[in-house]
């Protein structure tokens, strides 16, 4: 597989915040390869976390998501590795913690598919939006 130096977005959503995992899940981040380019706590407004999830918006979780991401603190990050998109969603492991794999953040940590834990960018063109929405370049070190 060929390698490339990515950014990727990740979230570690208010269910994971307000269990105390923040320090094991940041701590997974870097003993796989996933440097801290960038990192902010925030409550989101109702409205930023209906932008951040508006390819949703359809959906019949939508209301419900936008609630919870909304609900209280969350860290927002962008993270920079080798193949950062492809290895941040390998470590998340699947949506519905029910079927994600030993190890992963969202076996160890996710409540339901829904209070799952983590967000992370699924693509580059998603990765550049998610990371611009939440941060401007002079922000990334
Ligand atoms: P995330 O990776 O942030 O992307 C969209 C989010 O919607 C997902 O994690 C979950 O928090 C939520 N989600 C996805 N599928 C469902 C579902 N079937 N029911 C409730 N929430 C969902």
């Amino acid at each position: 597989m060929e390698t490339a130096l990515e950014r990727t977005l990740t979230i570690i959503k208010p269910d994971a915040v307000r269990a105390g995992h923040v320090g094991d899940v940041v701590k997974m981040f870097e003993a796989n390869g996933l440097r801290i380019a960038a990192a902010r706590m925030a409550t989101l407004t109702r409205r930023e976390a209906e932008g951040f999830y508006a390819v949703h918006r359809t959906k019949p979780f939508f209301e419900s998501l936008t609630a919870f991401m909304s609900s209280g603190p969350a860290l927002v990050m962008v993270l920079e590795g080798e193949n950062a998109i492809a290895r941040l969603r390998k470590l998340m492991g699947a949506t519905d913690p029910a079927k994600a794999a030993p190890g992963t953040v969202r076996k160890l940590y996710a409540q339901s598919i829904e209070r799952n834990a983590i967000h992370g960018s699924d693509a580059p063109e998603t990765a550049a939006f998610e990371i611009a929405y939440f941060f401007a370049g002079i922000d990334l070190v």
